[in-house]
């Protein structure tokens, strides 16, 4: 059995399988969270994101496999283990705010310290630190109804974490407030959760979101996941087509593997109506000589030259070139795919002229189909 200690992780999801009917929500995943970091689960609708959750907080039942947070263990069915909600000491902050109307923002955050007997001088104490916290001192005894989306949101998160729950568990939470409130909570949730450490899992579908917040990313498709990593490292080394294109944008060829020298570079060939070429680049894990693969280029890795000094790849024609102050964006024409190019507005490109396009085999991908 795993223990806390042999692991170095503090919440622990093993093997977790989650039926409705006849279909698997959540398909046989496994990730482990070290104690105060913020992991999110990002994906698109219905790919069992917050049955994950759910599955955490004990607010349904689970088919297979075992979570376990510090030496507790929260759920596993073949040891018929079940730790009732009320017992696993979560805090929770969702997409509607769930704060109560007729109660002052005061009564609505000291509730979880009144149900654990927490005398009044400390609760008192523990309520103006939190909303302090949060920025809602000036807010204190109005009534909860009178609080503005983003204020209500801020009273969710405090009633969450003002008892120092073991987990805090995020769904959606940001996604009821318009976009300048939303960019501006990312930043401040964040900061609260480091400064609280607690750990967190965080819930959403706005990849920008995932990125600013996390120190890890799950990316998960139809209850399996997909990639795990950093932002940067999700970003910037996505292991398949489907990770390439959900975060970010890229340019994505058919490619096959030509040559690999062993050591994650190799050279891929793409070929298209006709035309062929042939590019250095990383291959990304699972990928060998002979494979077919996608070539995956961020927009801002593409390079487009007027001069060809031998090393360009790639000859097109500019079709759209869009001033947006600091960067041209751009698509050039190649056969009948469009690379999207981000350039300098110093390079000046216009529509109708032709370029070369370069790529750093650095920031050049050959990832799975
Ligand atoms: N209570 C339920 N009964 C039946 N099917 C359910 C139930 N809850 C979720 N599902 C199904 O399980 C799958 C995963 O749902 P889940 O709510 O976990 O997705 P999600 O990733 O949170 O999506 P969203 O971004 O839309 O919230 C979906 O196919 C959904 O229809
Ligand atoms: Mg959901």
């Amino acid at each position: 059995m795993n223990t806390q200690e042999d692991t170095g992780a503090y919440l622990e999801v093993q093997n977790l399988v989650k039926y409705f009917g006849n279909d698997r929500a959540v398909d046989d995943i496994s990730f482990a969270v070290p104690k105060g970091a913020f992991l999110t689960l990002l994906g698109p609708s219905g790919c069992g994101k917050t049955t994950t959750l759910m599955s955490v907080a004990g607010l349904h039942s689970i088919d297979g496999g075992r979570i376990r947070v510090g030496d507790v263990v929260y759920t596993s069915p073949s040891e018929g283990l079940f730790l009732p909600p009320e017992k696993r000491d979560i805090g929770m902050v969702f997409q509607s705010y769930a704060i109560w109307p007729h109660m002052t923002v005061a009564k609505n955050v000291s509730y979880p310290l009144e149900i654990r007997k927490v005398n009044q001088s400390e609760i008192d104490d523990r309520v103006n630190e939190v909303l302090a916290l949060v920025g809602l001192t000036a807010e204190t005894d109005k009534l909860a109804t009178n609080l503005s989306g983003g204020q209500q949101q801020r009273a969710s998160l405090a009633r969450a974490i003002v008892a120092k729950p073991r987990l805090l568990l995020f769904d959606e939470p940001l996604s009821n407030l318009d976009l300048k409130l939303r960019e501006q909570m990312r930043v401040e949730l964040k900061r609260i959760q480091n400064e609280v450490g607690i750990t967190a899992i965080y819930v959403t579908h706005d990849q920008s979101e995932a990125l600013v917040m996390s120190d890890e990313i799950i990316v998960m498709s139809k209850g399996k996941i997909e990639q795990r990593g950093g932002p940067l490292e999700i970003y910037s080394r996505p292991v398949n087509e489907y990770v390439s294109n959900f975060i970010g944008v890229a340019n994505l060829l058919k490619a096959k593997v030509r040559d690999t020298n062993g050591s994650g570079q190799g050279v891929v060939e793409v070929s298209q109506d006709g035309q062929t070429m042939t590019v250095p680049c990383q291959m990304g894990p699972g990928i060998g000589a002979g494979d077919d693969a996608v070539l995956s280029v961020r927009p801002e890795n593409v390079h487009a030259v007027r001069e060809s000094n031998g090393g360009n790849i790639v000859e097109g024609e500019v079709t759209n070139a869009i001033f947006l102050g600091n960067y041209v964006d751009c698509r050039v024409k190649w056969g009948s795919f469009e690379w999207k190019v981000i350039a300098h507005p110093r390079t000046r490109l216009k529509a109708g002229e032709k370029v070369f396009l370069e790529f750093d085999p650095e920031h050049t991908l050959a990832v799975q189909p």
